[in-house]
């Protein structure tokens, strides 16, 4: 089974969490499966980036994101080449490093 490790966020996961996956999970539900709150705001349906997460090892083995994931990604504060929506991103049957960003951008939220 693969495994995600979670680098260390202040709020969500101070010492950092190894977890592991099924083949298929996306890294935003394995996230909340074991507690670590990763922000949702559009409930995973690709519409909002709050779920956005960097994937710092085994990035390739993810499948590609599609238009409209990247052009949310766009949006996303702090954003990198690895970086991808958590909702999205569906792990293959390789261990990946994940780390939460530091702030999110919550549009929902900016609206008000
Ligand atoms: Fe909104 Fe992932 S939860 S894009």
């Amino acid at each position: 089974m693969p495994k995600v490790i979670f680098l260390p966020h202040e709020e969500l996961c101070p010492d950092g969490a190894v977890v592991e996956a099924q083949t298929g999970d996306t890294i935003l539900d394995i996230a909340l499966k074991n507690g670590i709150g990763v922000e949702h705001a559009c409930e995973k349906s690709c519409a909002c980036v709050t779920c956005h997460l960097i994937v710092r090892e085994g990035f390739d083995s993810l499948e590609e994101s599609d238009e409209l994931e990247d052009d949310m990604l766009d949006k996303a504060w702090g954003l990198e080449p690895e970086s991808r929506l958590g909702c999205q991103a569906c792990i293959s049957d390789e261990d990946l490093v994940v780390e939460i960003p530091k702030y999110t951008v919550n549009l929902a939220s900016e609206q008000h």
